[in-house]
């Protein structure tokens, strides 16, 4: 029974700025469609269709079995971060010693603490729009303000050096861009990267770079910003590359002056990461492993390679093609002007999901969709089909 004259429940202020996926409404929808016996076509989700690589497996289960699974430092393992230092030493070239990697709860944990030890109440973080939705959230979570920078195909919807002057403001604290990106695929090229990150640090202020996707690119290798500096917050995670979304692990680097605090915020926030999930990932990195990465990223290649054209030939338009990630952001404007109204008419009456623009932000957002493509060829082909029959073509 609800009694109306209680009074409200507390509610912090900061709820009303953060805001639901749409497309949780979608995959529920798809949900309850699959369970009236409808087969749907889903390229909505954002991870890898493939199981975690056996070695990982292997090391997770000796784990288990050992029966030591406790409380550990809360910037990861030694073991583990020491073996992430060794990986940017022979992958990138970079010595990144192990002090300034902290191990977190997947990218996602990464991403709160770099915003918990950076902003202030009212500072501004520089995002591009469209990105990853999180962004916005993990920024007004922290009481920042997530200005949101429109981004086309003329600078491959990445942010510039340029863009990054023009948006600035004395409240702007920090940048925040991915490469490869969600929702487009697109990387930044090193030189340009430089220049952002000389824009910002001119300025003041501190870039983050998203590196989660590193690892599947199709046709160049990503650069990482640790390359060619200290003085950057990085990224990463074991969720996409390392097929492990579900294990929770990602990491971050940053510059050493941050790293005390940076420790107290974990220690506070999560104690530790899953000790179970760091001694598994210490076997990603082995030979075994990475050919089996090097397998998943062949397949989403071809399966880039499929799905691009055959979107194009549908009539959405793709000025760029996406380099890396497994997704494709689509111009659909020449289907509709309402990409969320179309989103939900394609599940209903095609049995296909694929995310609304409006998840990435709001710079054209009615007139876009993404389509996430790690599945097999005969299941994105059927999605196709499906789709040609949906638009009468
Ligand atoms: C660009 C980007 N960053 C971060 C994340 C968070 O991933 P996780 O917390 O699994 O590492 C995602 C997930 O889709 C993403 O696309």
């Amino acid at each position: 029974m609800t009694d109306s004259t209680a009074p409200a429940r507390p509610l912090a202020e900061r709820m009303a700025q953060i805001e639901t996926f749409h497309v949780v409404a979608l995959v529920t929808r798809a949900k309850e469609l699959e369970a009236q016996g409808r087969s749907i076509i889903n390229m909505v989700i954002g991870e890898p269709d493939f199981p975690t690589p056996q070695p990982i497996l292997d090391a997770g289960m000796a784990a288990l079995q050992s029966r030591q699974v406790r409380y550990t430092p809360s910037l990861g393992t030694p073991a583990l971060r020491d073996t992430l230092s060794g990986w940017y030493r022979t992958r990138y070239g970079a010595e990144v010693p192990a002090t300034r990697i902290a191990v977190t709860s997947g990218s996602s944990g990464a991403l709160l603490l770099t915003m918990g030890v950076l902003l202030s109440p009212g500072d501004e973080v520089l995002i591009p729009d469209p990105a990853y939705p999180c962004n916005r959230h993990f920024t007004r979570a922290m009481e920042g303000r997530p200005i949101g920078i429109p981004v086309g195909a003329d600078t491959g919807y990445q942010l510039t050096a340029e863009l990054v002057a023009q948006h600035w403001t004395p409240r702007t604290v920090a940048v925040m861009v991915a490469t490869p990106s969600n929702p487009t695929g697109t990387l930044i090229p090193l030189p340009d990267l430089q220049r952002i990150h000389a824009e910002v640090r001119a300025r003041g202020g501190v870039l983050i770079v998203d590196e989660i996707y590193h690892g599947l690119t199709y046709d160049q290798e990503a650069h990482s910003a640790l390359e060619f500096t200290d003085e950057v917050f990085v990224i990463n995670s074991f969720s996409k590359y390392f097929c492990m979304t579900g294990w929770r692990l990602g990491w971050m680097v940053m510059p050493q002056r941050y790293v005390a605090d940076v420790e107290k915020l974990a220690q506070n926030l999560f104690i530790s990461n899953s000790d179970i999930a760091m001694q598994a990932a210490l076997a990603a990195f082995t030979p075994q492993t990475l050919a089996e990465c090097e397998t998943g990223r062949l397949r989403f290649r071809d399966q880039r390679d499929y799905l691009v054209p055959a979107l194009r030939e549908l009539g959405f338009d793709i000025p760029v093609t996406p380099q890396g990630a497994f997704y494709i952001y689509a111009n659909c404007s020449r289907i509709t002007r309402d990409s969320y109204g179309f989103c939900l008419d394609l599940l209903e009456r095609a049995g296909v999901a694929v995310a609304p623009g409006i998840d990435f932000g709001e710079h054209r957002a009615a007139e876009h969709v993404r389509f996430s493509y790690p599945k097999p060829i005969p299941v994105l082909q059927e999605g196709v089909r499906r789709l040609r029959e949906f638009l009468g073509k």
